[in-house]
């Protein structure tokens, strides 16, 4: 598997008036909007073949993948080589392509939008507001299990019963020894209390190319968009090639930098771990936590 398909065309409601004129993707996380963060991990999983799926809007996304003349020449006539590397590292990260959704019409249209970029072969899916720490890897896993089983992959993490409708769910069995589980239906932001399971369905996909076919066809459906849920529970009922969806249970750090707490968790889990701020950031959380009568 070489490509990876990034959607980024959502209007990202959550978080107004910030996004009214920038794209969520692109809100800092320290010091690196949230995308790079994104696309580093699919390098980091050997997909260096990147295509956005963007929007109105979304141009700085394509402005902070491309070189910036004037910048490095400044900081180059500075001499200030760590800047320098910085402002370059986002341009040589990987090779990135951008296609446009036109209408918002739900993210299995978008992902529909980069079948002829893909063409016949599995894909990963990100979704570019959801960030995962770098130490946790899931990427690697689930392009493992497509390829044991040869169907669909989803990330599943498990939330707590009042937050599953906010997320696609899914119904699943075990398969024995494996790491993996199967999945035998999905259902998009379920009703509370009429959830199938605590699972959570998160912003990674490894797909079958098959699932373009089923896009094609899949009506609109929850909030009147045509929905990548949808399509998976299709393919987890069908039979032959690509067919069936599995499920790696995810147990590591995510974010979802779209959403207003999530995005200062993340902010926050990824500055202590930075040298030159950590300690004061602990020093003055403890502060907060306690503060001085
Ligand atoms: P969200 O459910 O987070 O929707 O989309 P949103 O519009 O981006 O944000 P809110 O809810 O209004 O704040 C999940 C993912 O699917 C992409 C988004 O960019 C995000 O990565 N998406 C969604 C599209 O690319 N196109 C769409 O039509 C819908």
């Amino acid at each position: 598997m070489r490509k990876a398909v990034i959607p980024v065309a959502g209007l990202g409601t959550r978080f107004l008036p910030a996004t009214k004129a920038t794209p969520k993707e692109m809100l800092p996380v320290v010091d690196k909007p949230a995308i790079q963060y994104v696309v580093e991990e699919a390098v980091r999983a050997g997909l260096r073949d990147v295509l956005m799926i963007t929007g109105r809007n979304k141009r700085p996304l394509e402005d902070h993948f491309d070189r910036v003349p004037f910048i490095e020449q400044t900081l180059e006539a500075k001499g200030d080589h760590q800047k320098l590397a910085a402002v370059r590292e986002a341009s040589s990260l990987a090779d990135i392509h951008f296609v446009r959704q036109g209408d918002p019409k739900g993210l299995g249209h978008a992902v529909l939008r980069a079948r002829s970029h893909v063409g016949d072969e599995p894909f990963a899916v990100l979704l570019g507001d959801d960030l995962i720490h770098e130490e946790d890897e899931v990427l690697a896993t689930m392009t493992r299990v497509q390829e044991e089983t040869g169907g669909s992959v989803v990330a599943l993490m498990e939330v707590s019963p009042e937050e599953i409708s906010a997320y696609g769910c899914a119904d699943v069995v075990s398969v024995g020894s494996g790491d993996y589980v199967k999945v035998q239906g999905l259902v998009e932001k379920p009703e509370p209390g009429s959830a199938p399971s605590n699972l959570a369905v998160i912003g990674r996909y490894v797909l079958h190319p098959r699932i373009f076919d089923i896009l094609e066809d899949t009506p609109p459906g929850r909030g009147g968009e045509i929905q990548l849920t949808d399509a998976l529970q299709e393919l987890a009922a069908s039979q032959g090639e690509g067919a069936g969806v599995y499920g790696v249970i995810f147990r590591g750090r995510r974010f979802d930098t779209g959403d207003k707490l999530s995005y200062i968790k993340a902010v926050i889990t990824i500055a202590l771990e930075r040298p030159e701020l950590g300690d004061s950031l602990r020093d003055w959380l403890d502060d907060v936590k306690a503060p001085a009568l």
